[in-house]
């Protein structure tokens, strides 16, 4: 009895944060490593972060397996939503059905829209994901009772982000989609699963969903690292894949908009922004661009960026890569802002 009294004044505070103080009830993300909070510690890959120097700017300076040095784009926008500071991972079993109620993410870093992105690295492929969250709708609903559920589940924010890994992971690398596919076609097939997942989450009762951009991808460290004989400045022809394939995601939101009646999508392009910052650190407190701050800076991520480097840099906040792939925790914050004053506006 006094359990169930627990519970259910737990619920009322609960359902009380949400119509006071949230503009949307939850945060419920998608996607790779740029917004993966942890769920690949609980699969059988090689492409983890559970360790140090990752997560050392972290809350008690833990490395959660977000690929950074503290909290990623996702958490900070939670935060920026009046929501908690950071979204906890799905396959985390030290959270339950009350944690992820009011965030949670189903990323997996590595993956991609494409199955055989996934299948490089053993990550959750983008079905696995879906899975997952159809898992949560079923416990929310058993947990909550199915009005207050729906009411979660209708009124949440819902994130997606990944691409890069198709192209830098698979396309340019490996023979077997390059060999089927030109950059533009691979491109249009990439499109066609985003606008799958975009009705698959909408007929489950998503409504307020945001596709993210992909980032200028011949700039992250890794990429010029492998040029470096050539000045190592940013790979063009990435850039404008990316900002081919971007174009092409923003079509697709805006035809999505227009073909799923009630729905609120919109478009999140970190592209320009970080482009900004690369280009003109100085004026964002940055010192370093072209290499990140964890080891050399140039190739290592993952179990590469260990504790054992010695040359991992002090302060994380001149640099806007962390590691070879992936942004500090301060070039994150600027991201979360920035799409919060562009396009997340619509939702606060
Ligand atoms: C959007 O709609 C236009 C007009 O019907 C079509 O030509 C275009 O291919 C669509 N793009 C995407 C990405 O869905
Ligand atoms: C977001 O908007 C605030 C208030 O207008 C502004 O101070 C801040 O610089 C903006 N940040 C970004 C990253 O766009």
């Amino acid at each position: 009895m006094e359990t169930l009294k627990c519970t259910v004044l737990h619920l009322l505070v609960f359902v009380q944060i949400i119509r006071t103080q949230a503009k949307v009830a939850s945060i419920i993300v998608f996607g790779d490593s740029t917004v993966d909070s942890g769920n690949n510690n609980h699969i059988s890959t090689i492409l983890r972060s559970d360790f140090g120097p990752y997560g050392r700017d972290f809350i008690n300076g833990q490395p959660t397996g977000r690929f950074s040095n503290g909290r990623i784009v996702t958490d900070f926008i939670s935060e920026g939503f009046q929501l908690k500071p950071v979204i906890p991972a799905y396959l985390d079993s030290s959270y339950g059905i009350a944690d992820f109620a009011t965030g949670v993410c189903f990323a997996s870093a590595g993956t991609g829209y494409d199955d055989a992105t996934s299948n490089v690295l053993s990550v959750m492929p983008l079905q696995r994901e879906l899975q997952y969250y159809k898992e949560y709708q079923t416990r929310l609903r058993e947990s909550l009772g199915n009005e207050k559920a729906e009411k979660i589940i209708g009124e949440s924010l819902y994130l997606i982000s990944m691409g890069t890994n198709d192209f830098l992971e698979n396309y340019y690398i490996l023979p077997y989609r390059s060999s089927q596919y030109s950059v533009e076609g691979y491109q249009q097939l990439l499109t066609g699963i985003a606008r799958k997942l975009i009705q698959d989450l909408y007929n489950l009762g998503a409504r307020k969903i945001s596709l993210g951009g992909v980032p200028p991808m011949g700039c992250l460290p890794l990429e010029r690292a492998r040029r470096i004989l050539y000045g190592s400045d940013c790979i063009e022809e990435y850039n404008n894949v990316a900002r081919n394939f971007n174009s092409k995601l923003q079509d697709l939101v805006n035809n999505l908009s227009k073909e799923l009646p009630g729905i609120q999508v919109v478009f999140s392009n970190p592209y320009d922004m970080l482009l900004k910052i690369i280009k003109d650190p100085h004026s964002y407190g940055f010192e370093s661009t072209a290499k990140a701050c964890c080891a050399s800076g140039m190739f290592e991520m993952g179990y590469l960026c260990n504790s054992y480097s010695t040359l991992t840099c002090q302060d994380a906040d001149k640099y806007v890569f962390w590691d070879s792939f992936h942004p500090t925790q301060k070039t994150n914050s600027i991201l979360a802002q920035n799409a919060i004053n562009n396009s997340l506006a619509v939702f606060l």
